[in-house]
């Protein structure tokens, strides 16, 4: 198998306050959404669920439990793909508005020999600063905003670093990161302002606006 996808779907939306990638967005849910892109580009979907929901799997080949965080769901994404694969992308389906080109894009990056993997990243328009902690933080540095960017999914690796990644490397909010720990090779991909991450009541909202105008 050439290409296969993890959707990671498993946590509690705390932020959003209910499981937000089962919510309905214009008549499909986000995670039924997220799934369908993934398809586009993936032999083989993987979707990994709450334990207590895998009844449903949203459209996609294969659904399992995930673990209580986002590195252990995709652990166990990674465990129920037993064929053998060439690359895995990685996507949370809380982005339903990734667009297939952008999936076909982070795995084309793979073309080069060189690099073991690749996510799609945005410019940043804000000032950045570094403070000292979440708590009474005091400004500790203003950063170089030009050599920084603001990482999506999906993300495509090659399937063995992906693999071995998350045999070394313990938790992290994205894969990139652990790749990066181990010495991998990481290329950025142009991202897409659209592919935003479901986090709050409110980017339902604004993403309800941008299903309807497309
Ligand atoms: N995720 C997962 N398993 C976890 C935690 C997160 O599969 N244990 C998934 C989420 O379902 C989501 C993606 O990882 O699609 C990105 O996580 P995030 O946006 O943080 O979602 P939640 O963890 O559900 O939200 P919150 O952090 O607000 O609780
Ligand atoms: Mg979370």
């Amino acid at each position: 198998m050439d290409v296969a996808a993890i959707v990671v779907a498993a946590g509690e939306g705390e932020r959003y306050g209910s499981r937000k990638q089962f919510c309905d967005l214009a008549g499909r849910s986000v995670a039924a959404r997220s799934v369908d892109a993934a398809r586009s580009i993936a032999e083989l979907v993987v979707i990994v669920v709450p334990p207590d929901s895998i009844a449903e799997g949203h459209g996609a080949d294969v659904v399992v439990a995930g673990g209580p965080s986002r590195a252990a769901s995709v652990r166990a994404g990674l465990a129920a793909i037993d064929a053998p694969v060439r690359v895995v992308v990685v996507h949370d389906a809380a982005r339903p508005l990734a667009s297939p080109a952008l999936f076909c894009a982070v795995v084309a990056a793979l073309d080069d020999a060189a690099v073991d993997g690749a996510v799609p990243g945005l410019a940043i328009a804000d000032t950045v600063k570094r403070v000292t902690g979440p708590d009474d933080p005091v400004v500790a540095e203003t950063l170089d905003r030009s050599t920084l960017v603001a990482v999506q999914t999906p993300q495509a690796f090659v399937a063995e670093v992906l693999r071995r990644a998350h045999r070394e490397a313990r938790d992290a909010t994205d894969d990139a990161s652990l790749v990066e720990s181990i010495g991998g090779r990481v290329v950025v991909v142009p991202g897409e302002p659209s592919n935003r991450k479901l986090t709050t009541r409110d980017d339902l909202v604004s993403m309800l606006a941008s299903v309807e105008e497309s």
